[in-house]
């Protein structure tokens, strides 16, 4: 039997057995003695009894383990030319300090801290220090508009929002305060204080009487120690896309994610302790959560704090410049990112400056991976580039290469097998087993191993109809796929509404509520449309208000322009169409699916419930333009 397989069955046979081993990895306060059991609403839950602190083990045993004054984390920041690096004990003490100081405001054990910050050390500290004193944070995308902000803060109530002042994007700044004001204005839920890290790129005017000074506040407050929490007592709450315009707030709680994490840097990454690992992504998203910040830091490795872009900060060089500068042993990122780079260094000329001898994996997820891009990179490399699937809602990887445990022949196009722990099938819509290479519903067999989501936040049913209650005795990815006649996974995309755009997840829900949102606007569909470089784009398709006289041009704009105010620039929504009517089923559901179809220029099957065949006429006229 294959190491993979015999692993697999263990976990498979007795997770019970195999988790509990698993949890030895790392340093509990009190060993559980409950490896699985059931919460209050039915929910399996991993080392209920347990007791922990995620900060101390990321920090504090490493500290007290000889690791003190080894590298714990490099801040590398093209675009305001700054390098910066923290020992273990350093960032220890920095995050115990703003725990003093959040402790100072009132934060206690379960108070939750909402985090809207760019890619500065600070933000990674604040994670940590809501961890230290069993606060929940909240990280929001920088990238996302008030509005986004204002929903998350009504939803998770925080004591206090910590923020900066600036985020910085290639060639600008951005002036972050204005719109954490404008989010708190707008939101029914007010937090006591707001903590503002002032950058010199760009200094915020701190003139409500709630905002603090960071440098300030945290130069006055006395170190924090780490408090013990329980397994089951949530670390964070990470706001993701669904299918309404309400984000759903995954739950990831303390002990089942450390143990999730501490395996996976072994068995999936293959990382040793002391080694470089660089996940180029953002704390705003759950790569950034589990592979920016927890996962290398329990592992005693050294985490990479990237301040830029694959791209323009300042070439297609940037990747390959910081490998080879802090000797980064695996890069994880998403395949647009490399899109973006062979794009514009498609000979690899740029990266033929670079001495890559200590890379030894570049992985890849967020999306599919396209196989002309894993050709490119693995050609142009001389890499393993390892394909992996995950969500937001795992917070680590379902499928993958585990190259930890045994490096499998890469199939372009497939994330290759499910991580043990996890048992993917694939069901049709009645709940029965597809067959090898038929297509179905990627589901996950409860229980879900550790680390997954066991709620979300303060709306258990929509937990329960979102992802337990479509077929029994499973959770539902929301993605669609199939498993070949050698076990290996293709994930083929949502079956729902959300997009992938850039990596970044996306709901077209979303956007159709506030383009339809318009005074001009009957109605509208928004869907997702191939890109070469960002996987997928929005297109919105509208229909005017009888009556309604209005230049298409100008409409756009300002369908644009809501979008980006509503949602954020991250949407990337820049094409708004005017249709005279979409195509819809006698039911009247949009066709949206059709709609994709014709715009990505696929073959398409008239559906027989359609209401109106010439509709779809209008939208290939329309497409064509
Ligand atoms: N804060 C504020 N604004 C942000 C932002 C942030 N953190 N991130 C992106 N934006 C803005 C950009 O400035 C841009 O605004 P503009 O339309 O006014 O120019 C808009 O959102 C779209 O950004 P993006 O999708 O990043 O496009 P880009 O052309 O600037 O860069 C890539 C393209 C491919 C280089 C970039 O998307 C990338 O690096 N993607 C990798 C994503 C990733 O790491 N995902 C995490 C999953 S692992
Ligand atoms: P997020 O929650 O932002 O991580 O996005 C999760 C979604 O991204 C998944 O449900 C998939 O649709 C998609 N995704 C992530 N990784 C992959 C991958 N390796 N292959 C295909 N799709 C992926």
């Amino acid at each position: 039997m294959s190491n993979y397989q015999n692993e697999y069955n263990k976990a498979a046979n007795n997770p019970q057995q195999f988790w509990k081993e698993q949890a030895q990895q790392i340093d509990w306060f009190t060993f559980p003695t409950q490896i699985l059991s059931d919460d209050e609403n039915g929910i399996e839950r991993w080392f209920a009894d347990g007791e922990l602190n995620t900060c101390w083990l990321a920090l504090d045993y490493h500290v007290a383990n000889g690791r003190a004054d080894n590298t714990a984390l490099i801040y590398d920041s093209p675009v305001t030319g700054t390098k910066k690096r923290y020992t273990y004990v350093e960032l220890r003490d920095e995050v115990a300090k703003v725990a003093g100081m959040l402790s100072n405001l009132g934060v206690e054990k379960g108070d939750r801290v909402v985090l809207y910050m760019p890619m500065i050390p600070e933000a990674a500290m604040a994670m940590l220090a809501c961890a230290r004193l069993g606060a929940i944070h909240s990280v929001v995308f920088g990238g996302f508009a008030p509005n986004e902000l204002a929903v998350r803060i009504e939803d998770a109530e925080p004591k206090v929002v910590l923020t900066a002042s600036c985020g910085i994007e290639v060639n600008k700044v951005l002036a972050y305060k204005p719109l954490v004001d404008k989010a708190i204005m707008d939101s029914r839920w007010k937090p006591s204080n707001v903590v503002v890290f002032q950058r010199s790129q760009g200094l915020a005017n701190l003139g409500h009487e709630r905002d603090l000074d960071w440098k300030t506040v945290v130069t006055a407050a006395k170190p924090h120690e780490c408090v013990p929490v329980k397994a089951t007592d949530p670390l964070y709450i990470l706001y993701t896309s669904g299918t309404t315009g309400k984000p759903k707030g995954v739950v990831r709680d303390n002990g089942g994610h450390a143990v999730a994490m501490k395996y996976s840097m072994s068995s999936i990454y293959n990382i040793d302790q002391d080694r470089v690992f660089w996940a180029a992504s953002d704390v705003g998203w759950v790569v950034g959560h589990s592979y920016i910040v927890y996962a290398p830091l329990i592992h005693g490795c050294t985490t990479l704090l990237f301040e830029g872009k694959p791209v323009r900060t300042p070439d297609p060089g940037a990747f390959w410049r910081v490998c080879e500068e802090y000797q980064v042993q695996a890069i994880f990122s998403a395949p647009t990112a490399f899109r973006a780079i062979k794009k514009e260094d498609p000979q690899g000329i740029e990266l033929a400056k670079y001495d890559l001898s200590k890379l030894e994996t570049i992985f890849m997820a967020g999306e599919r991976l396209d196989p002309p891009t894993l050709e490119w990179v693995s050609e142009m490399t001389n890499k393993p580039v390892i394909d992996h699937w995950w969500q937001t809602e795992t917070g680590w990887a379902i499928a993958a290469n585990m190259i930890g445990i045994e490096m499998m022949t890469v199939k372009p196009g497939s994330a290759t097998v499910p991580v043990p722990g996890y048992q993917v099938e694939i069901l049709d819509e009645s709940g029965e087993q597809a067959k090898a290479n038929q297509q179905g519903y990627v589901t996950l067999k409860r229980p879900l191993p550790p680390g997954c989501l066991p709620t979300v936040w303060r709306n258990h049913d929509r937990f329960q109809s979102g992802y337990l209650s479509h077929f029994e005795g499973y959770y539902l990815s929301g993605d669609g796929g199939y498993v070949d006649e050698e076990g290996y996974l293709f994930i083929m995309g949502r079956i729902d509404d959300v997009i992938n755009v850039a990596g970044h997840r996306l709901s077209t829900g979303e956007m159709e509520e506030v383009v339809g949102g318009h005074p001009a606007i009957a109605e509208c569909a928004v869907v997702g449309i191939h890109d070469d470089l960002k996987g997928q784009i929005p297109l919105g398709l509208v229909v005017l208000k009888d009556g309604v006289s209005v230049e298409d041009a100008a409409l756009a704009s300002e369908l644009v322009g809501k979008v980006r105010a509503e949602i954020g620039a991250v949407a990337c929504f820049d094409q708004a169409l005017v249709v005279d009517r979409l195509p819809k089923t006698r039911s009247g559901k949009i066709l949206r699916r059709v709609i994709r179809q014709i715009a990505d220029g696929e073959q398409y099957v008239v559906p027989s419930t359609i209401d109106d065949p010439s509709s779809l006429t209008e939208i290939e006229r329309v497409l064509e333009r």
